[in-house]
């Protein structure tokens, strides 16, 4: 077949390679559902704990059952001493690479790293779960030339996050926000990290390698990396008037907004009008309102590319969010991380169950009979 004849899908954009029980995302009209509950309800009613299990066991838990799911995510919060000895001997490097290289070699200490029956897999999601916030916290004291804080075995998943900064224990309203932020990060369909999390279960291989692949493609500035930009960005900015020349100077070099934008939403991204109440709340409980007040200018500047569907994602909030709380900026994109393991973690487990190699194909438009000349003739 020659190329003229051949429909290439760049970046696969629109493309549908299989069926999800898990997440709906309708991007016209910005609808996201967890198994059929709206974010919303999720956001404002539920908690992280509540919303992994339903993600990973497809109903919302019962009293009972969630204590039991508790129990076992606070039991596996603690990570193995030489996790700590990896993480100090590459401290200075980036958190979310740190990240990565820390979960890749916790398979070495997960018994049941290789056995990739349901119920192993289910087990180590819950236990990546719990033991990605402590790596991520434990980086951040060791780079600080700090001891890490042992985590909570009593504290909420997001309670116990904050506490792990600077061992303090946050507000209820403080630790709600952070609980809100993860449940809207916890899955959002074939996202670039979720897919290619997929492609790696695809192969048959195991859950830590599939998370650490996840872990990797996330890194990327177009997809978590836009958080820690878009503080770059308010930075920049600096105050409310001048976000209009910003936004338009951006727009004359070529550059694109940070935390505008969406493969899929083509109208408001839900989980950014849920963080939008958050930035507003927390500005205002902080006494520092400026951060939001730029939030707002800069969402104004970019109101003419709505039309055009590009509104703002869920990541211009949550870095204002994060800043506000205390939290380092690099530490933006790891956050995210922390948030969608149960996401990446269920996804592996329907790859699994039905199970196919992701190959697609490259349409080859390079030479063809090329004439082998040896090393020594080639000019
Ligand atoms: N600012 C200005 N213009 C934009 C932006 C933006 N943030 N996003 C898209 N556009 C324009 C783009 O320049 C292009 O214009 P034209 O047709 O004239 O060349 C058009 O919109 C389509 O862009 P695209 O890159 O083909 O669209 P995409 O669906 O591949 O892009 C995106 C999605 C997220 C990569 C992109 O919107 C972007 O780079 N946004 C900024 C980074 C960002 O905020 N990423 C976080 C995404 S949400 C978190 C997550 O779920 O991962």
């Amino acid at each position: 077949m020659s190329d003229e004849d051949i429909k290439i899908h760049r970046g696969l954009n629109n493309v549908y390679f299989d069926r999800t029980k898990t997440t709906y995302i309708n991007g016209k009209e910005g609808v996201l559902e967890y198994r059929g509950y709206n974010i919303h309800d999720l956001s404002e009613k539920s908690s992280f704990e509540e919303v992994s299990y339903l993600l990973l066991y497809g109903k919302l838990p019962t009293k009972n059952e969630l204590d039991a799911f508790n129990k076992s995510l606070k039991e596996s919060r603690e990570i193995p001493s030489k996790i700590i000895d990896i993480i100090r001997s590459i401290k200075e490097s980036h958190p979310m690479d740190v990240l990565r290289t820390a979960v890749s070699a916790l398979s070495a200490f997960d018994e049941e790293a290789s056995d990739k029956s349901y119920d192993a897999t289910m087990r180590k999601g819950i236990r990546l779960t719990s033991q990605v916030p402590t790596i991520v916290m434990a980086h951040n004291a060791i780079r600080g030339g700090k001891d890490p804080i042992e985590p909570s075995k009593e504290l909420s998943h997001a309670a116990n996050f904050i506490y792990m900064l600077d061992g303090e224990i946050p507000s209820d309203s403080t630790a709600s926000l952070m609980d809100k932020d993860f449940i809207v990060h916890a899955d959002h369909g074939s996202n670039a990290s979720a897919f290619a999390a997929r492609v790696c279960a695809g192969t048959q291989a195991d859950l830590h390698s599939a998370i650490t692949t996840g872990i990797s493609v996330l890194s990327g500035p177009s997809h978590g990396g836009a958080a820690e930009n878009v503080m770059k960005m308010v930075k920049e900015v600096g105050s409310p008037e001048n976000a209009k020349d910003y936004v338009k100077n951006l727009q004359k070099s070529g550059e694109r907004v940070m935390g505008f934008g969406h493969r899929v939403y083509k109208a408001e991204d839900p989980r950014a009008a849920q963080l939008q109440e958050g930035v507003k709340f927390l500005s205002q409980e902080k006494g520092d309102p400026s951060w939001y007040e730029i939030l707002v200018a800069v969402m104004d500047a970019m109101k003419p590319y709505q039309r055009r569907g590009i509104h703002a994602n869920v990541d211009f909030f949550a870095g204002v969010i994060y800043h506000l709380l205390g939290i380092p900026t690099d530490l933006f994109v790891p956050i995210f991380a922390v948030g969608r393991i149960p996401g990446w973690t269920i996804q592996v487990l329907e790859q699994y169950k039905n199970n196919i190699l992701l190959r697609p194909l490259l349409s080859y438009t390079g030479e063809h009979q090329q004439e082998y000349i040896p090393i020594e003739n080639r000019k």
